[in-house]
């Protein structure tokens, strides 16, 4: 395949930077297509850890083209932040991308606020509200910000309407002067970076290039087929690509769900296969399930295949990455998720309101644990046989093979099962 999407099935924080990053190795770009600063990929090479929010992660190589696509809101300040840690890279950013400003901040922060016991849990990144601004065109346009006079008009008649709403919660005011001297400097940095990005991923595609689309957070976080309303505000499924960085549908050729060996989550909102023993923290600790972004410590359960069957169908996934199962080493009984009972009915599919989903109570099937380290394994055979059951075990449950899987964080603890990319 030339054109794969690397997607996270879950509720994210399922390793989609490390695969991305393996598999990165063979592409000639990587190209983000929506979310911004709210995700947090980690990329280990040679025991040095990166941290990206807003970047792709083939940022790391500098033979690869780096797109930040046009569904992407890109917040300047964390983008001028982020890109300073790097001198040898390849980057164009889409002229259509949103820009995050300081007052979606605020918005967020006070609207989760307001929100009380049923808040989403937001990352606090401004992310909802820049899509609001978007979806009610009066956004700003990337293209716009790196304008060389454009710009202050718009950030000037943006941050007195914010005024104007910040003022109506109770909300102090945003000084526009030094905005504008912080965000002049930002815009000039951006400039250079800035180009029609669907123009140059078909350029890409005509010159026969290998491109990765790079999935932000995962499938049940999606606007339209997540939990909703615990949910963020763009789609990270496959079938978004396409209009998230102007290319034909048809040009994306498979997608890789990749999936933890459990489930995390953070923020609010319903988990069935949650567990709430002690065993949930032994399971953190060895799997550091700590948010990249905003470091909350994330909520534990057992693998859910009905959430999994959920991200393969909404998002047409060719194959799985596996990630973490060296953290399951040492569980004697694991527990797999197969379908929920609501009211008395078993079913096999996340019903769309929230407080039925709330409501829904896991069934599972136990399968023996596996106590030996597996961190240095090497190739799949080499795993023991209550892991390989496992995981056949769950390709079954979901009728897609698991293609790779990674056994520790490093780049060299990935191995591929089957080529595909
Ligand atoms: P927002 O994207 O900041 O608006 O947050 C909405 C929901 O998505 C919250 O539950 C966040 O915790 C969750 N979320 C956003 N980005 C990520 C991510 O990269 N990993 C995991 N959860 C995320």
């Amino acid at each position: 395949m030339k054109r794969l999407v690397v997607v996270g099935t879950q509720w994210g924080d399922e390793g989609k930077g490390k695969i991305t990053d393996f598999l990165a190795q063979e592409a000639d770009v990587v190209c983000r297509y929506q979310g911004g600063n709210n995700a947090g990929h980690t990329v280990i090479i040679d025991g040095v850890k990166h941290s990206l929010h807003l970047l792709p992660s083939g940022i790391l190589n500098p033979n690869i083209l780096n797109v930040m696509a046009n569904g992407m809101v890109i917040n300047p300040e964390a983008f001028y932040q982020e890109i300073s840690q790097f001198n040898d890279f390849k980057l164009v950013i889409s002229d259509r991308a949103h820009v995050v400003l300081p007052y979606h901040l605020e918005y967020d922060k006070a609207s989760e606020h307001q929100k009380g016991d049923q808040k989403i849990g937001t990352t606090h990144k401004g992310i909802g509200p820049a899509y609001r601004d978007k979806a009610s065109r009066v956004g700003m346009r990337v293209s716009t910000f790196v304008h060389p006079t454009r710009m202050k008009e718009k950030l000037l008649s943006l941050i007195e309407d914010a005024n104007r709403e910040l003022y109506g919660m109770g909300l102090g005011n945003l000084d526009f002067q030094s905005i504008y001297q912080n965000y002049q400097k930002y815009a000039d940095f951006m400039r250079p970076y800035v180009a029609d990005t669907s123009i140059v991923l078909n350029d890409m595609i005509k010159e026969d290039k290998k491109i990765l689309f790079e999935g932000a957070q995962g499938v049940l976080l999606c606007l339209d087929h997540g939990t909703y309303p615990y949910v963020t505000s763009s789609s990270p499924t496959a079938a978004s690509v396409p209009l998230n960085t102007g290319i034909a549908p048809w040009l994306v050729e498979g997608a890789v769900g990749v999936t933890k060996a459990y489930t995390t989550r953070v923020g609010s909102g319903p988990m069935p296969s949650e567990i709430h023993s002690s065993l949930a923290d032994d399971i953190r600790i060895k799997g550091k399930e700590f948010g990249t972004t905003t470091g909350r410590p994330r909520r534990i359960g057992w693998i859910d295949t009905v959430i999994l069957n959920h991200s393969k169908r909404v998002s047409g996934l060719t194959g799985i990455a596996m990630t973490l199962l060296d953290v399951l080493s040492g569980v004697d009984t694991l527990n797999i998720c197969v379908s929920y009972t609501l009211d008395g009915k078993e079913i096999h599919s996340i019903p769309a309101d929230i407080q039925d989903f709330e409501r829904c109570t896991p069934n599972y099937i136990t399968m023996p644990g596996w106590h030996e380290d597996i961190t240095g394994v090497k190739h799949f055979d080499e795993l023991p046989l209550n892991c390989k059951n496992y995981m056949e075990k769950i390709e079954s449950l979901i009728d897609t093979k698991i293609v790779m899987f990674s056994v520790g964080p490093d780049r060299h603890q990935t191995i591929m099962k089957e080529r595909v990319f």
